[in-house]
């Protein structure tokens, strides 16, 4: 029980200031530019700008709000340990709270799945706990190269950039990005391709110009590369080439991971062990910074402080992330995460026999979902429309080309079905659009 009430933060007045974003912020800025409300309030999967207008959230932070915002047992753990002036920051010293934190993950998280990787707490961003990782496995391994795959999204510091894909991202490093192999995705060549042979073929030919490398760094799904989803048996076969070759696999599980695909890590399903498993974003569950690696304990060779980080002991995250493994500890709560994904499935695939005349196609597994479409400009239409409408839903791909619906992995089907009609309207709209501005060129 808490010992305090809820805090309530006053709502902006109506018409809250927004020139004060324009005149200050960098112009580094993204989904405000998107979505440019003042948002003051928000639970579970709603959100409310200062005019008192109500969002559906299909964002979830881009993944860090799986639980959706303000879960309430959530808040009051946090609100009790601020109320007993529990340490907020530690540096990387012992905390009861990381202590916690450490107890819970192992009995909910690791045990349970015969894991006995050790954690290793990094800065509190995903592309830092990649940049640990990589180190890692340059350390173990005595080599220098990642393979990383076509879409592959990792982070924007500049080893995790030189992995990511994007050329627009990359293009922002202003220097040279080494180090990183890439390699195709499943089903980048098409059909016909099978891109396991062919990454094979590379690393066993001593022509291919092709270095044995550290690692290989993929995403089960791709959740900034346009929702591409990688099948249990090519993640089996990738593993496999891994292993037969000393090389480390890592699967970053930062956006698909904590329960996105209905299992708490996405690779369960394929059934493989990764060498290094990177989390982060709803690890913390409340939205609150936090970021860590699942070393295998022979591969925990980075001596103390060779990756340090000041805000590597986020007490606040451990209180929060230690509250939400309780959820994990339940066996109905992975089973209401996959009834909430199959009812964003069935529907999904409804929108896309709706849609079959603007080439809808479902992408994506369990709650990180994408719809694709014909025209790769339309996505980004259909953002902008459920914007209007209230709907919260972003694009994703090097070009925008699908739209995003990530919706809190905890919103029920009935919870699902405002956000989804407002989105068929929004397809509607956003291809109507489409037509008019033709039948007028
Ligand atoms: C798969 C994946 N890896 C790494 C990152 C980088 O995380 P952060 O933005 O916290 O640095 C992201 C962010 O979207 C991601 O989706």
């Amino acid at each position: 029980m808490t010992t305090a009430e809820p805090v309530t933060v006053e709502p902006a007045a109506p018409g809250a200031d927004t020139a004060v974003f324009d005149e200050l912020e960098s112009a580094v800025r993204t989904y405000c530019r998107r979505f440019p409300a003042v948002f003051t309030r928000a639970a579970g999967h709603r959100m409310w700008d200062a005019d008192g207008r109500e969002y559906i959230d299909f964002l979830s932070g881009a993944g860090a709000l799986n639980y959706g915002h303000n879960p309430p047992e959530v808040r009051a753990a946090l609100i009790d340990y601020l109320l007993a002036d529990g340490p907020v920051h530690g540096l990387d010293l012992h905390t009861g709270a990381k202590a916690a934190f450490l107890h819970r993950f192992r009995e909910v998280v690791l045990a349970p799945r015969g894991l006995d990787h050790r954690v290793q707490f990094t800065g509190p961003t995903g592309t830092n706990a990649v940049e640990a990782a990589f180190k890692t496995a340059r350390r173990v391994t005595g080599r220098t190269d990642i393979v990383a795959f076509t879409g592959g999204f990792h982070g924007l510091s500049l080893g995790a950039l030189a992995a990511s894909a994007t050329s627009f991202k990359r293009g922002a490093a202003g220097v040279p990005l080494g180090h990183v192999t890439r390699m195709p995705y499943e089903g980048y060549a098409g059909d016909d391709v099978d891109t396991i042979d062919y990454l094979t073929r590379l690393l066993d030919d001593p022509g291919s110009g092709i270095d044995l490398p550290a690692a290989f760094v993929v995403e089960t799904v791709q959740g900034e590369g346009g929702l591409t989803a990688a099948s249990a048996p090519w993640l089996r076969r990738l593993a496999e080439v891994a292993r037969e070759r000393g090389i480390l696999l890592i699967v970053d599980d930062i956006q698909a991971g904590c329960g996105r695909t209905g299992t708490f890590f996405s690779f369960e399903e394929a059934g493989i062990v990764p060498d290094l498993i990177c989390l982060s974003k709803s690890i913390s569950g409340f939205g609150l910074p936090m970021a860590l690696v699942l070393v295998r304990p022979e591969f925990d060779q980075l001596g103390p402080g060779e990756h340090s980080g000041t805000f590597r002991g986020n007490n606040l995250a451990f209180v929060t992330a230690t509250a939400c493994l309780d959820r994990w500890a339940e066996p109905e709560f992975a089973a209401r995460v996959r009834r909430n994904a199959a009812a964003l499935e069935a529907r999904l695939d409804e929108l896309a026999a709706e849609f079959a005349h603007l080439g809808c196609t479902v992408l994506g597994r369990g709650l990180i979902r994408g719809l694709g479409f014909t025209d790769p400009a339309l996505a980004d239409r259909v953002s902008r429309a459920a914007f209007t409408r209230g709907l919260l839903v972003e694009t994703s791909g090097a070009r925008g080309q699908v739209l995003k619906i990530m919706p809190p992995i905890v919103t029920e089907a009935e919870e699902l079905a405002p956000g989804l009609a407002l989105l068929a309207d929004a397809i509607a709209s956003a291809a109507q659009d489409d037509v008019s501005e033709g039948d007028l060129a």
